[in-house]
């Protein structure tokens, strides 16, 4: 039977999603947004190109969600950027609404579904969608680890001048300042990169990965970015749609894996069929392990700003 992926949120991140489902012919797309005619016309240009794409994906744009009835995964991205003058709080409670009632929505129509959840603040976002939705734990997860090894794995491509198919890498923790790229555990045609590169250049490009964000930003001026961010949540979705059990770092919850207890942050899953179907436990030293929890710490005290809501 033909999956179906319902995508929440029709701006740029959503959108660029759709579009990858579409063209690598993973399943149909609903796309959804609050704006009238957005998610409408976004869809029926995307299957205008259907054509000279050659993909036979049906594509669907609405503003309620009928129609997104029976989905296997939901994309979240629906939500607002950071604005000149908003604190972080503000962006967090905001954006904790919209997050509330989209999932409402999404969960009445697709009980079944897994939860692929981009909007910010990533690890908070998936406290909401997982307390709301009411699902098990392994239907909910948050996507950013997918796109910060991606960049670190972008950066270790450009640095040694070899092929990014060569090229895996691991960050853990918190989508934000306090991400923790792993180079022990990132590699080379299997070969860890501190055998690679001196200490400091390593420094450098898990400085520029915790930054990444923050360079698109700054280069586009108008938005975060979308491509990447895209790539990484279609990523997830086909590795469920197509229980291809990949290993891949996601926000999930945890309850008491690396010591943490009650908080989703991102650490190394299968996704399968069902969701999260295994939690990696990977050893690490105890400055990595300190690192990981300086990273949980900082999710907490914006759950917590939550909580006290
Ligand atoms: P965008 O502004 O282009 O799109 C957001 C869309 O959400 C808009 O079309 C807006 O109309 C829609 N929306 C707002 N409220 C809604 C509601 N109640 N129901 C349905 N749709 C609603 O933003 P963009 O660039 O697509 O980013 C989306 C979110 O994803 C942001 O919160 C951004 O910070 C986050 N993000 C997270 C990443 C990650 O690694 N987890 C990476 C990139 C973006
Ligand atoms: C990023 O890392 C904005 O979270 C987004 O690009």
């Amino acid at each position: 039977m033909v999956k179906k992926v319902s995508v929440i949120g029709a701006g740029n991140v959503g959108a660029t999603a759709a579009q990858r489902l579409a063209e690598k012919e993973l399943c149909d797309v609903v796309l959804v947004d609050i704006v009238e005619g957005v998610p409408q016309g976004k869809a029926l240009d995307l299957a205008e190109a259907a054509p000279i794409e050659k993909h036979d994906a049906h594509l669907v744009g609405a503003n309620a969600y009928e129609a997104t009835a029976g989905s296997d995964v939901v994309i979240i991205t629906a939500g607002i950027p950071r604005k000149p003058g908003m604190s972080r709080d503000d962006l967090l409670n905001t954006n904790a609404g919209i997050m509330k009632s989209v999932t409402e929505q999404v969960a009445k129509y697709s009980p079944d579904a897994c939860l692929i959840i981009v909007s910010n603040p990533l690890d908070a976002m998936c406290h909401v969608a997982h307390e709301v939705s009411g699902f098990p734990k392994n239907r909910v997860m948050g996507m950013a680890g997918v796109l910060d090894s991606a960049r670190f794995r972008a950066f270790i491509s450009m640095e040694l001048s070899v092929s990014v198919e060569n090229i895996h890498a691991c960050v853990l923790g918190g989508h934000g300042d306090t991400m923790v790229p792993l180079p022990r555990y990132s590699t080379v045609a299997g070969i860890p990169i501190t055998e690679l590169l001196p200490p400091e250049r390593i420094e450098e490009l898990v400085k520029r990965t915790r930054n990444g964000g923050a360079e698109i930003v700054s280069l586009l001026k108008t938005g975060s970015a979308y491509y990447a961010p895209a790539s990484a949540a279609v990523e997830m979705a086909e590795s469920i749609l197509k229980d291809k059990k990949k290993i891949l770092p996601c926000a999930v919850l945890l309850e008491g894996e690396y010591g943490i207890k009650g908080l989703f942050i991102g650490v190394p899953v299968k996704l399968g069929k069902n969701g999260v179907e295994e939690i990696l436990e990977i050893a690490l030293t105890n400055e990595e392990d300190e690192a990981l929890k300086k990273s949980a710490a900082a999710v907490q005290s914006l759950v917590d700003v939550l909580k006290k809501k």
